[in-house]
């Protein structure tokens, strides 16, 4: 299947480099209006064809699948393009920045009957991927809460604030684990620049079930955090994604709570116990993501991170924007 990569700046290049390597893929374009980015893609990569033209793309035939890797503000019309030229399309995270046009795209892939995938790429991590199997066979409990922290000296980003950047990752995590639509959405953040895009946000999702999802996002913390807590009424897990090989710790630790209705007292018992540490297995994620969307969309197969998430995260972010406009204000969903 010939692929054509847009947008050759900081994400660009990692996404060439797994495309290259996945069999039956075969990179034939990479696009980017900036002729000094296309440069590199020559001197590196001499059997992929360059253009500053996304319309080269469009009228080549051969191509069957678009990946978008470009700012965010540029992703809906780029893909709209695509798949209105009946090509299979992987946007980079988030869809869009507005859950029109999120929900504008997933109607037309399915009109199309065309593969619309996400980067979402954590879906794709051995840790999440255990994270969600030690959900799924009960070994946590039920999911109580989730609580996480993405901070670092990062890139203000022009076009979106802090949570649109970095909460992305996390809002997938927890919607692939908990597979569960919110009931609320909650957010209050800061812009410290003239733009008014936020650099520093907090986010807070409640679900039906009762769970719990708190989003730490900042871009001006002078030191670097990638951590995730989930705590099941059984098991939690702590997953710190700068550890370079113990990822995830499962801490065989809970509590019960019981009411004394006579004293009107609550009750907390606590139980310590073991900590294990499961070894992951080694598969890049961004090659194992890659792999996904050139598997569904030569077999016509829904890939994990699929249009519905993405724009299930678009939904969230929207609201959690709206919220700290509002000064804080809950937004039923
Ligand atoms: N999945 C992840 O973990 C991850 C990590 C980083 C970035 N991203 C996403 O990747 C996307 C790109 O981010 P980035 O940091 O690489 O941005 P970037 O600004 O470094 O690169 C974007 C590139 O796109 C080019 N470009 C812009 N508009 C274009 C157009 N209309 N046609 C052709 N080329 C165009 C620019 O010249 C630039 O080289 C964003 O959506 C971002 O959220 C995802």
């Amino acid at each position: 299947m010939n692929i054509a990569i847009i947008g050759y700046g900081y994400w660009g290049p990692n996404l060439l480099r797994n495309f290259m390597s996945i069999p039956g893929a075969t990179v034939k374009y990479v696009v980017d209006s900036r002729t000094e980015r296309l440069d590199i893609v020559s001197r590196n990569f001499p059997s992929v064809k360059t253009t500053t033209s996304f319309d080269d793309v469009i009228n080549d035939e051969d191509v069957k699948a678009v990946v978008i890797a470009t700012p965010v503000f540029t992703h809906f019309e780029l893909a709209k393009k695509a798949l209105n030229a009946g090509k299979h399309c992987l946007v980079e995270k988030p869809l869009t920045a507005d859950s029109a046009q999120a929900q504008e795209l997933v109607d037309l892939a399915e009109k199309k009957e065309k593969v619309l995938m996400i980067d979402h790429t954590y879906l794709y991590t051995p840790a999440v991927k255990k994270m969600k199997s030690l959900l799924q066979e009960g070994s946590l409990g039920t999911l109580k809460y989730f609580d996480s922290t993405r901070i670092n000296l990062g890139l203000f980003q022009p076009d979106i604030n802090v949570l649109w950047d970095l909460a992305a990752h996390d809002i997938s995590i927890l919607s692939h684990i908990i597979e569960e639509t919110p009931k609320t959405v909650q957010a209050v953040g800061i812009s410290h620049t003239t733009n008014g895009l936020e650099n520093i946000a907090y986010l807070t999702i409640k679900y039906d079930s009762g769970v719990i999802g708190h989003f730490n996002c900042s871009w001006s913390s002078p030191v670097k955090i990638r951590h995730i807590l989930i705590g099941g009424d059984k098991k939690m897990v702590f997953f710190d994604d700068l550890e370079p090989t113990e990822k995830i710790k499962i801490y065989d630790t809970g509590y019960s709570v019981k009411t004394d209705e006579d004293k009107r007292l609550v009750m907390v018992d606590y139980r310590v116990g073991d900590i294990f540490i499961p070894k992951l297995d080694k598969t890049e994620a961004l090659y194992s993501m890659a792999q996904d969307f050139v598997d569904c969309a030569s077999n016509g197969k829904r890939p994990v991170s699929d249009a519905q998430m993405g724009l299930n995260v678009v939904n969230i972010l929207s609201a959690s924007q709206r919220s700290i406009k509002e000064g804080g204000r809950e937004i039923i969903l």
